[in-house]
């Protein structure tokens, strides 16, 4: 698998987008250690906060069927029913997400665009000096 792959099925998960108040469709695909692909896409509400990201959708799908080390992640997002018109950066809140289950040394993170090339990123890099499990003594995330 690789980078311009994982864009094209974050693309393709883009399409299942549910983003009626915002009107900004954003598609994830998770790539964890035994090579399997994870798809995410956001999901509004109309209350607002009950609302997830793309990649945290790709990433409680993953960990709740049982997959537990992950290599990388492929973000897309733009106006909806449009092709994207560059790249969408994970928000904050993704970010420390991917910190809790991923090791900020080597995961990568990846900016997909329909047109653009994929534009990678190690965690550590987009989330500097950055909090996790073992601050508080508790294991790091896998390969730490
Ligand atoms: N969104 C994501 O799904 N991932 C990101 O990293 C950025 C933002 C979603 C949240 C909301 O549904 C819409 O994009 C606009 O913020």
């Amino acid at each position: 698998m690789n980078d311009s792959e994982l864009v094209a099925l974050a693309l393709e998960a883009r399409e299942r987008a549910y983003v009626p108040y915002s009107h900004w469709s954003v598609g994830a695909a998770l790539l964890d250690d035994e090579g399997r692909v994870w798809q995410g896409c956001n999901i509004e509400n109309a209350a607002y906060t009950p609302s997830n990201c793309a990649e945290r959708t790709a990433f409680f799908k993953a960990i709740s069927e049982g997959a537990t080390t992950f290599a990388a992640i492929a973000v897309v997002g733009g106006p909806e029913g449009q092709p994207t018109r560059g790249y969408c950066a994970p928000c904050g809140v993704c970010r420390q997400v991917m910190r809790e289950f991923c090791d900020k040394d080597s995961f990568r993170v990846i900016l997909g665009d329909s047109v653009l090339e994929p534009k990678p990123y190690l965690l550590r890099d987009i989330l500097p000096e950055s909090f996790g499990p073992e601050d508080l003594g508790f294991a790091a995330p896998q390969g730490a």
